[in-house]
């Protein structure tokens, strides 16, 4: 497992600029190599601004037809819900680049969550044909950051840690819309590279958590779960969510891709 890549940007703005960057890079990487560009998009608000410098910025740099959209987590609510993950990322990035809707891979957060979790199981190992046992590999898996060390929809003392085998399970959520959708750690750790984006000081604590408190449990902390088998990892962070980190590991600003 490699080591956590540490990108720390002054703020906000320049996070979504430099990740943007990077998601376009990945992108022409993976259609070049493997003819296709699969990503997991994250929820939350963080990822907006990344999603509006993408359209922005990136609309002709990427062949976006050969680009598949996945979700690392959903809510159980309707496409249409101002708390769908799909419906930020489709107002945000998905309708501004364009994409077809056969490029769009949603959670269906309005069904059974247990019926929902396991068609998208059986969507993702169409789409990569990939059967089990065999993982599939994102190209790129976006994951945000809670205050309280969640990633995806990974929650402290939920039964989805300790998900072994499955690659999608519904689960509950201790704040903001209850009942949810997400990746598995063991997906999470299969893919080619994942990337945290975590802006704001609220973020600080957990992150110094994830990053640098070897003794904190992944139980309590499940982003301390997300340690990728052969891919990279990289931490987008602006300076605010990075203060808690060490002097040495706040100087860590790398521009190689
Ligand atoms: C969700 C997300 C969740 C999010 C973090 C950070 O469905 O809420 O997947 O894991 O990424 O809670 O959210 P913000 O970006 O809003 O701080």
């Amino acid at each position: 497992m490699a080591a956590a890549e540490l990108r720390i940007l002054e703020h906000g703005e320049e996070l979504a600029r430099e990740a943007a960057e990077f998601v376009a890079w990945i992108g022409e990487q993976a259609i070049t190599s493997r003819g296709a560009f699969r990503i997991a998009l994250s929820g939350g608000s963080t990822p907006k601004a990344l999603h509006a410098q993408l359209a922005a910025n990136h609309a002709t740099r990427l062949d976006w037809s050969q680009v598949c959209f996945f979700f690392s987590d959903e809510r159980c609510v309707a496409p249409d819900h101002t708390d769908s993950n799909f419906r930020m990322a489709n107002e945000t990035l998905l309708v501004p680049l364009k994409i077809a809707t056969s490029k769009i891979f949603r959670l269906h957060g309005e069904e059974d969550p247990a019926q929902a979790a396991r068609q998208y199981e059986e969507t993702i190992r169409a789409e990569f044909a990939t059967a089990a046992p065999a993982w599939p590999r994102f190209d790129l898996i976006l994951l945000g950051l809670g205050d309280d060390g969640h990633t995806a929809s990974l929650f402290a003392g939920t039964p989805a840690l300790h998900q072994q085998q499955r690659l999608v399970v519904p689960t509950q959520a201790p704040q903001g819309p209850k009942q949810r959708l997400t990746f598995t750690a063991p997906l999470i750790n299969q893919a080619h590279t994942v990337a945290f984006l975590v802006s704001g000081a609220d973020k600080a604590s957990a992150v110094r958590t994830v990053l640098e408190d070897r003794a904190a449990n992944p139980k309590t902390i499940p982003a301390k779960l997300i340690t990728p088998a052969s891919g990279r990892l990289v931490w987008f962070m602006d300076r605010a969510a990075a203060a808690g980190l060490t002097m040495e590991q706040q100087r860590v600003v790398s521009n190689e891709e």
